[in-house]
């Protein structure tokens, strides 16, 4: 059997920081009421810099740490809901940045884009029509975002994680699970006058938990692990009372997430590769733990991935 495993991780950040004190000079809110709501105490956001530039820093940190170059990939897969143009994909022009000859080809799938996008992946090298696959979550939201609304300027940040996912013999991704419905398309979505993203805040809130939930329990069972055998959830980071609700119901302690939410806010696509590279670069993953990554957002999209690390 061949698994798809992931043997190297990158991530960028642009440099500016925006603190949640900083936003309520400018909004009718507070850091008080940002904190105790979401968990965020600052995000980045670029200024110059475009989806394509943190994408390109941030594959470069995966190739590098998986000791391949542009030329070893067969692949490449973005996941982005914010691309610089409508076309050419983000994917193409990071082909070209890098001097890559292979495929590329965009993902949309919003928050859960990520995971889609591994998901994808993981089919090319099962089937052995890659071995070397560069895995990217890439986001500028802060286009997309209102800056006098209150209610989603404070969510979003910019960033970008990558991952290579090479063919395996012995492990890598155990099981994964995709899902969407197109019956939420109300709940959060993007206007076409405004181009600003438009939320309904609680129900957003009701149906991340609910669903991630049920997908954690389906995902474990299906792949026969128990929740004892998880050494890690690495959530997408859109409001830390998601996370600690979806850890509760699956009875793992808070120590056992990983959690960059506080600092890094809601990167949508790029929050589940961004929080696993930190957390593999300062060493609390490390090779052969066994991870659940989940991700929700805009469609309504959904999916998790569980792999050995
Ligand atoms: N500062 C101060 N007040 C605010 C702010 C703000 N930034 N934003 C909204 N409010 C006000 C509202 O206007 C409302 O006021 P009203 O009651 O006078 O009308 C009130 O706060 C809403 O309060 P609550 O309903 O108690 O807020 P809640 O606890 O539901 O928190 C939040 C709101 C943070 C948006 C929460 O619902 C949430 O996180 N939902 C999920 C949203 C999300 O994660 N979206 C990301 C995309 S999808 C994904 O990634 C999963």
């Amino acid at each position: 059997m061949t698994y798809a495993r992931i043997i190297g991780t990158g991530s960028y950040l642009p440099p500016t920081i925006i603190t949640n004190n900083e936003l309520a000079k400018k909004l009718d809110t507070s850091d008080e009421w940002i904190t105790t709501r979401t968990g965020i105490k600052q995000r980045h956001q670029v200024n110059d810099e475009g989806t394509i530039d943190l994408a390109q820093k941030a594959s470069i940190n995966a190739l590098e740490s998986a000791n391949l170059s542009a030329n070893d990939l067969d692949l490449i897969v973005v996941a982005t809901t914010t691309p610089d143009n409508i076309f050419p994909s983000t994917a193409s022009l990071l082909q070209y940045r890098l001097s890559a000859s292979c495929p590329a080809f965009d993902v949309q799938a919003v928050c859960a884009g990520f995971i889609y996008a591994l998901t994808t992946a993981q089919q090319f090298i099962e089937n052995g029509n890659a071995k070397n696959v560069l895995v990217v979550g890439a986001e500028t939201f802060s286009k997309i975002i209102d800056p006098t609304d209150r209610n989603t300027a404070v969510l979003f940040g910019d960033g970008a994680g990558a991952v290579i996912l090479s063919a395996n013999n012995e492990t890598g991704i155990l099981h994964s699970k995709l899902y969407t419905d197109g019956a939420y398309r109300d709940a959060l979505y993007v206007d076409n006058e405004s181009k600003f993203v438009r939320m309904k805040g609680n129900e957003v809130f009701k149906i991340a938990v609910n669903r991630l939930s049920a997908l954690a329990v389906e995902t474990l069972k299906e792949a026969n692990l128990s929740e004892d055998d998880l050494n890690w959830m690495v959530p997408h980071q859109a409001n830390i009372r998601i996370i600690q609700a979806v850890a509760k119901r699956i009875n793992q302690p808070m120590s056992k997430v990983i959690v960059t939410v506080d600092k890094h806010a809601n990167t949508s696509a790029a929050s589940i590769p961004l929080a696993l590279d930190i957390a593999v670069r300062d060493g609390r993953i490390q090779k052969g733990h066994t991870c659940l990554l989940e991700g929700i957002g805009g469609g309504f999209t959904w999916g998790g991935i569980l792999l050995r690390y």
